[in-house]
């Protein structure tokens, strides 16, 4: 069975990378979630996609020069009336202790090193006892091995913004157990091939009922989507079948 991920939360009806959107993904019974995860100037690891509060939240300027203190007034649920600040990610880590989601946190590491933040991450997925329940993805990829060679025992997945030619054989070379590529950009058969060599595969960000479905027929290990009643609900018809 194709596992559904809420990217950002349930962040089609939500404002993306909170806690309501995440507390919605698991009411709407959605397996996993995807978040994003910066660091603040004071070395506190929270959850949003850009490196700038700008686009999500009332404030401006980039994350890296918050003090977390200042970064939690800003508000970052501006979809509805009720203020809610950027979670950090061991409020995310607390909740997850009380329910059975799998959380794939993608580190945003491209543009700003962040220094320490996988060292950080990893000490937090042990000390709440998530190693089991946690993938760690990035689109950079010496962070992916970084945190390999940390921690071997958490599982790691590249992000594929392009097609390459035999991912999974890339993908096993920095010793990942999954890979996540853009939806759009790999074929069924190249899907297939990487499963039958053992890679977990988790498409992004698939939204439209066609390519949820075409994942769906190929029993796809996972998928991630903003919208997971959506792809509940068509995944339940393939359930069905006898
Ligand atoms: O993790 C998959 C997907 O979230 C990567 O792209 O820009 O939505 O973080 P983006
Ligand atoms: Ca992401």
């Amino acid at each position: 069975m194709t596992q559904i991920f809420a990217h950002r939360g349930y962040s089609a009806s939500f404002a993306e990378n909170t806690l309501t959107a995440f507390f919605e993904a698991e009411k709407a019974g959605a397996d996993g979630l995807e978040l994003d995860v910066q660091l603040t100037k004071d070395g506190e690891i929270v959850v949003i996609h850009d490196e700038k509060v700008d686009r999500t939240t009332d404030g401006n300027g980039f994350v890296k020069d918050y003090l977390y203190k200042d970064l939690r007034k800003l508000n970052a649920n501006k979809k509805s009336n009720k203020k809610e600040p950027i979670p950090a990610l061991t409020e995310v880590f607390e909740w997850l202790t009380s329910n059975k989601l799998i959380c794939n946190i993608e580190l945003k590491n491209g543009l700003f090193p962040y220094k320490g933040l996988e060292e950080k991450i990893i000490e937090l997925i042990h000390k709440y006892q998530l190693v089991d329940r946690i993938i760690i993805s990035s689109f950079n990829h010496y962070s992916i091995v970084y945190s390999y060679r940390l921690a071997p025992e958490i599982e790691t997945a590249p992000l594929f913004y392009e097609g390459i030619y035999m991912p999974w054989i890339y993908t096993q070379s920095i010793r990942a157990k999954g890979m996540h590529p853009r939806y759009s950009a790999i074929i069924d058969e190249i899907i297939i091939k990487a499963m039958e060599n053992g890679i977990a595969v988790r498409p992004y960000t698939v939204n439209k009922e066609e390519d949820l479905r075409r994942l769906f027929n190929i029993n796809c290990t996972a998928l991630i989507t903003d919208d997971p009643v959506k792809a509940l609900n068509i995944r339940n018809q393939y359930e069905k079948r006898p």
